[in-house]
């Protein structure tokens, strides 16, 4: 933080509680965001099914309290999902932010936390849904592709679209250099759209997403480039 600045009282910063599963890239750019004193949401504890994965320890090495809670200690989806969601609720978490976590929930758990609940998915939903996203879409020929912020639904990658960012895909790609791409977008998109979601700039009712001041611009992106 600057000095000198104040920060937001906690009281008015929504609390955030992040899943992940590896690497952690996009809970490293919401905590970082979250530094903002003016921010108005704050990461309260992630938790990770795998506990080697990466993202964990970084999470533990800025004082964030994070928890290793390994699938394969439980009997059942349902056991394993009352648990997050037990720990969410102890934590006083208003919003849970899925950040690379590569698990099926179980439909109570999604029903418990209906839209307050998203997730961030590397391809512009709903096209290439699940995974290997970036072969998928290069094999589809798409010279545009992005990353979506979506609340979470049952069936997966599906639920209203809270946000969106677009990349061109280059003719000489490989899954790599697109994943790269639209990993560097995500890291932006992720944070903007939980910001607006927890200032309530974006808001959801049943299943129809409102924006306040929208992203409005009026630019258009045009892959290939017009010269
Ligand atoms: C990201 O591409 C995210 O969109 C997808 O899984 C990947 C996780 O990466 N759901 P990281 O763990 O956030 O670095």
């Amino acid at each position: 933080m600057r000095e000198g600045t104040i920060p937001k009282p906690s009281a008015t910063r929504k609390r955030v509680g992040i899943l992940i599963s590896g690497r952690g890239s996009n809970m490293m750019s919401l905590v970082e965001a979250t530094q903002s004193p003016d921010y108005p949401a704050e990461v309260v504890l992630v938790v990770s099914n795998r506990p080697e994965a990466p993202g964990l320890a970084w999470a533990k090495s800025r004082g964030i309290p994070a928890i290793a809670l390994d699938h394969k200690g439980y009997r059942s989806r349902e056991e394993f999902d009352d648990q997050i969601d037990r720990l969410m609720k102890v934590s006083g978490v208003d919003i849970i932010a899925c950040a690379g976590f590569m698990r099926l929930m179980t439909p109570g758990l999604v029903e418990n936390w209906r839209n307050r609940m998203i997730n961030i998915h590397p391809s512009l939903l709903p096209s290439f849904k699940g995974l290997n996203t970036h072969e998928r879409a290069l094999a589809a020929g798409v010279r545009i592709s992005g990353c979506t912020v979506h609340a979470v639904r049952h069936e997966v990658d599906t639920g209203p679209i809270l946000g969106q960012a677009a990349v061109p895909v280059r003719g000489d790609d490989t899954p790599e250099t697109l994943a790269a791409r639209v990993l560097a977008a995500e890291h932006k998109l992720y944070p903007e759209v939980l910001k607006q979601l927890a200032s309530g700039q974006i808001s959801i009712d049943g299943d129809t997403v409102a924006f306040k001041d929208s992203f409005i611009n009026n630019s258009v992106i045009f892959s290939p480039a017009i010269c």
